[in-house]
């Protein structure tokens, strides 16, 4: 049980506002103590069955002398506590401004006959200085001219309401749940295990190699794994595999009001349709290849005869499969063939061709948190295998410059990307993968995911230096205005190591031994293996990734494992 006390002297509006918004948790237990014993306050305490104490101010420091709770709340108290008795607790308060501005009473009648255009609020702790200590948070809102004194309030009052609920969650310690089996996801939550905010980590569906991190959760469909995370108080779920985000798992969390970071079904079409995914770059002016749609047979020759150096995709997922490079043209015709004739299912019954495009590739990752859009520094991943097959990803590097031009290029893109996101109405958190080629004259998409990719995760978790469970929780509460990214100063590779066969077939239950996983300068991330005995024991294509500054070590450490089947990239070096 989490014990939180608020301390309110007025009319009680946020203290109503956070027993609200905390309703279906059992496991917080809230207070109110009140200065002024008219306060309505009071009565709300009272409706809401909410423990009220009424206490002369000059009695507080002994109220607290024997007590010691989670967090205390300021939320319109309107006295300032002694250092002694803040130091014996976290203690948090609201402001209606953008604090340094404005500090003390009447901070709205402040803003609205300064004819301010801006106004705010901003979150912080709370020290015995008037409103002080450290900022958690703040929210700016443009003021209307026409505003009147009560319309300036009504806007303010609304963010208070909705934020400070919410910072007093993330204070009191999460809940998080991952869901995914990759090397990606034990990323994620390795980087959730080790956050300050963190009171207890589930995993669904994680591999051996990271199952440790956290509880596991057993469930059989997500209607059940989404009724288990209610039960355990799930502040926030992140899913990972685009596969569970096109089957619809927010979807349902959703109903079941769980915040989770991913894209519900109909926004993640931009993955499971490439098709639509070129209809919404056409509609925002999004720079793409041209392309055919092509579902008959009979147009293959035709169609193809378009275009100088045709690339032939399925419109649905394939895992990464799903695309046909090739200077032939007669093994384009044939692909081409065999996709129409269903090599992927229904994924590939209807296709595009497109025209190739020559550059270099890089990753963006743009997080959306329903209003704010956080892009991340780039990334380029390492698609082909030595065959000159596309996978999933063998190597990934983090940060990537494309140099001044080009950036100011990007910019347009990304103010194009927010666009997008804000006109399509899309409310979910989630984040928006773009796989860019970086031509002579342009930037033009290769394709839009709904998710983080794999391995880009690897390297850019690690390059950025936040918090990350904060920054996972900006996004699904609509706070990413206030998160600045601190990025590390060194660049990070990651390499993949592989079974020999993928991505077409490979060897299962071969066991991987001589893992260092002692050296402070590299990071391991397991994709398919189990563990049994305390050995590790391969299930699929990629095994393993190794991130460090420095690539050497990668090297060195993949040269000593022993597995039979070891494959992986050589040689990786940024592509530009
Ligand atoms: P996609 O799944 O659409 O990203 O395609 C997978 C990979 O195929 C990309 O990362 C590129 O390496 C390559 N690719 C896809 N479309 C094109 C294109 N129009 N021109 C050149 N390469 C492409
Ligand atoms: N790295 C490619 C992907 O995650 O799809």
């Amino acid at each position: 049980m989490k014990n939180v006390l608020i301390l309110a002297s007025g009319k009680g509006s946020n203290f109503e506002a956070i027993i609200k918004y905390f309703k279906e948790r059992s496991d917080i237990n809230f207070k109110l103590l009140c200065n002024k014993k008219n306060a309505y306050v009071l009565k709300r305490a009272e409706k809401l069955n909410i423990e009220a104490y009424c206490l002369k101010f000059e009695d507080f420091s002994d109220f607290f002398k024997n007590r010691k709770f989670d967090l205390v709340v300021m939320a319109g108290f309107d006295r300032i506590l002694d250092k002694k008795t803040i130091q014996n607790n976290k203690f948090i308060n609201i402001h209606p401004s953008l604090l340094p501005k404005y500090k003390g009473l009447k901070a709205i009648e402040k803003t609205f006959v300064n004819h301010d255009t801006k106004g705010g609020i901003t979150i912080h702790y709370a020290n015995e200085k008037v409103d002080e200590g450290e900022i958690i948070y703040q929210k700016a809102i443009k003021i209307n001219p026409k505003w009147s004194l009560r319309k300036i309030e009504k806007e303010i009052h609304k963010l208070e309401h909705h934020y400070y609920p919410r910072i007093i969650e993330k204070l009191l310690g999460l809940n998080i749940l991952v869901v995914g089996f990759g090397a990606r996801e034990h990323c994620i939550a390795e980087k959730i295990s080790n956050s300050k905010y963190l009171d207890k980590l589930y995993l669904a569906d994680s591999n051996d190699g990271f199952c440790d991190l956290g509880e596991k959760i057993i469930y059989n469909n997500y209607l059940e794994l989404a009724q288990k995370a209610k039960e355990k108080n799930i502040n926030l779920a992140i899913i990972g595999p685009e596969k569970y985000l096109c089957e619809g798992i927010v979807d349902i969390f959703k109903k079941f009001n769980i915040k989770t970071i991913g894209a519900d079904k109909k926004t993640s079409k931009l993955e499971s349709s490439k098709l639509y995914a070129k209809k919404i770059m056409k509609k925002y002016g999004i720079k793409t290849a041209p392309y055919v749609k092509i579902n008959n047979k009979k147009n293959i020759e035709k169609y193809l005869s378009y275009f100088k150096n045709p690339v032939i995709k399925a419109n649905g997922l394939a895992s990464g499969k799903g695309v046909y490079i090739n200077s032939d043209k007669n093994k384009v015709k044939n692909e081409l063939f065999n996709f129409l004739s269903g090599k992927f299912l229904d994924a590939s019954k209807n296709c595009l061709i497109e025209e190739k495009l020559f550059g270099y590739e890089v990753s963006l990752f743009s997080f959306w948190d329903g209003e704010n859009l956080l892009n991340m520094p780039l990334c380029q991943d390492f698609k082909q295998n030595d065959d000159g097959l596309n996978t999933g990803g063998l190597a990934s590097i983090c940060p990537i410059n494309i140099g001044i031009e080009n950036e100011f290029k990007l910019n347009k893109f990304k103010n194009k990307l927010f666009n997008l996101l804000k006109k399509e109405k899309i409310k979910n958190p989630f984040i928006l993968y773009s796989g860019l080629m970086i031509t002579k004259d342009d930037i033009y998409v290769l394709e839009f995911n709904v998710r983080l990719g794999d391995p880009e995760t690897q390297v850019l978790l690690n390059y950025i230096q936040n918090d990350w469970l904060s920054i996972f929780f900006a996004q699904a509460n609509r706070m990413l205005n206030y998160t600045e990214l601190k990025e590390k100063n060194k660049e990070l590779t990651c390499i993949v190591m592989a079974s020999k066969g993928y991505p077409l077939k490979s060897r299962k239950n071969i066991e991987i031994s001589n893992i260092d996983f002692n050296n402070k300068n590299a990071k391991i991330y397991f994709s398919n293996v189990k563990r049994t005995n305390n050995k590790y024991y391969s299930m699929g294509g990629r095994v393993l990734s190794i991130v460090s500054e420095d690539k050497n070590l990668i090297y060195n450490i993949l040269d000593n494992i022993e597995f039979e089947e070891k494959m992986y990239k050589k040689d990786v070096e940024i592509k530009q």
